[in-house]
């Protein structure tokens, strides 16, 4: 079964061509700015509102919370409901003779885009599934030490906590500062809670609840210094930002989700481990098939939606289409476009660094006197915006999370919603 080729996506897409700009258009429409500067792009509005026509987005509300999951394209559903026709059709056929081929080669796809060998990632359902089984798969011994963020995310905390409660290990709990004045403020940070027990020290590449990146480069620095393992939870990172895994200093542990940015399917992940540290892993499913130094032994989670692994290769070809370069400049333009238009406006405060490296698609912004639930409740039932409230670990208001398809005019609603409950007219 192989993945989608370019002519495929055309035809798959073919039902709905009078709403949506066909493959072959959309692949034009990038080469024809091939030599347009990426900066430069993500500012011609023309342009990706042509983009947008690759999406089914609903007209109900205006659609700013895409950093739970983001909608998958309407090329990208297409083959993946082809997909999952075709492996229905040959079941157990498929199975028992393509399956382990297939995910091969999607581990290649995703290495390849990562920047490591294939030997050194697996396909997981999720950034849970990567990161719990590090966690839970680590020889905690009592008394070891992890450090990790108050403003992680919770089911990784919860992970650590339940470590602590079955092994006696203890977890450090730093809170990393809204508005860093440096990298080095941060790197300090984790470096003073860092003790001779120390065995792991969790980062997030992007902390989700307000859009803040960290400098993982030089916190690894500093980690492997102090003989420190670093595990980064990239949950919105892969195919937000453009990078590559050499770009984290050689981090230990890095997981993220598929179905976030890279719009494939719901239920797809990506664990990659570096290769020395794969031996000292317990899997959480047993597996006597796979030597300890293989990876693939904390891959056997039975059964499941192989179809899925299938659209991951769509889903690739699609965002390559755009390029990391593009997507991310314009990502991040967008939250510029609307954080620049009400940061230091009386009552709004804006939870994310202003610094351009400091952020890109996803910023938090809150009202004074206005709580979070009230906040994405009122943008929500009167204007049509939806956000999700964030109350908690020293943050509070809205994240607000836009997506390639996002125009400036659902942003300039945004920015006159919060001018006007922040008491200053809806003027943009
Ligand atoms: C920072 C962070 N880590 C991990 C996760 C978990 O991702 P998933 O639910 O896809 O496993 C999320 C989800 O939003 C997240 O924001």
């Amino acid at each position: 079964m192989m993945p989608m080729t370019k002519r495929q996506f055309l035809g798959s897409a073919g039902g709905l061509a009078a709403t949506l700009l066909p493959f072959a258009a959309f692949e034009r429409a990038f080469a024809q700015v091939a030599a347009v500067a990426p900066a430069d792009l993500a500012r011609d509005e023309a342009f990706w509102e042509s983009i947008r026509r690759q999406y089914v987005v609903t007209r109900d509300f205006i659609q700013l919370e895409n950093g739970y999951y983001s909608l998958a394209s309407e090329p990208v559903l297409d083959a993946y409901v082809r997909h999952v026709r075709d492996v229905n059709a040959q079941s157990s056929f498929y199975m028992r003779t393509k399956q382990v081929d297939d995910k091969l080669a999607v581990r290649r796809a995703l290495a390849r885009m990562l920047g490591c060998p294939a030997e050194e990632l697996i396909v997981t359902r999720n950034t849970t599934e990567a990161l719990d089984t590090v966690i839970s798969g680590f020889d905690w011994k009592p008394g070891d030490e992890a450090v990790m963020a108050e403003q992680d995310y919770g089911s990784m905390l919860d992970m650590f906590k339940l470590q602590a409660r079955r092994h006696g290990m203890v977890n450090r709990i730093v809170s990393v500062p809204l508005q860093p004045a440096s990298d080095d403020e941060i790197v300090a940070l984790y470096e003073g809670a860092i003790t001779p027990k120390t065995r792991l020290l969790m980062v997030c590449h992007m902390i989700n609840i307000t859009g803040q990146i960290l400098p993982i480069g030089k916190i690894v620095a500093m980690a492997h210094r102090r003989g420190v393992q670093v595990m980064v939870d990239g949950s919105h990172t892969f195919a937000q930002l453009d990078f590559r895994i050499a770009d984290l200093g050689g981090c230990d542990y890095y997981g993220s989700s598929l179905h976030k940015w890279l719009g494939a399917p719901l239920g797809s992940g990506i664990l990659h481990v570096r290769r020395d540290r794969i031996s000292g892993l317990w899997p959480i499913y047993g597996d006597a098939s796979f030597a300890d130094d293989d990876i693939r032994k904390l891959n056997h989670t039975g059964t499941h939606p192989a179809a899925t692994d299938l659209a991951i290769h769509d889903a690739i070809a699609f965002h390559e289409t755009i390029g990391s370069a593009r997507k991310m400049a314009r990502l991040r333009h967008l939250q510029r476009y609307w954080t620049g238009k009400v940061r230091g406006v009386e009552r709004i405060v804006v939870n994310t660094p202003d610094a351009v490296e400091r952020s890109c698609a996803i910023a938090n912004v809150g009202i004074e006197g206005i709580t979070p639930a009230d906040l994405a409740r009122t943008l929500l039932d009167k204007y049509r915006i939806f956000t999700v409230a964030i109350d908690g670990a020293g943050v509070r208001g809205v994240r607000v999370t836009p997506h390639v398809f996002t125009t400036s005019r659902e942003l300039d609603a945004l920015i006159a919603a919060l001018r006007e409950l922040a008491g200053h007219g809806a003027r943009v």
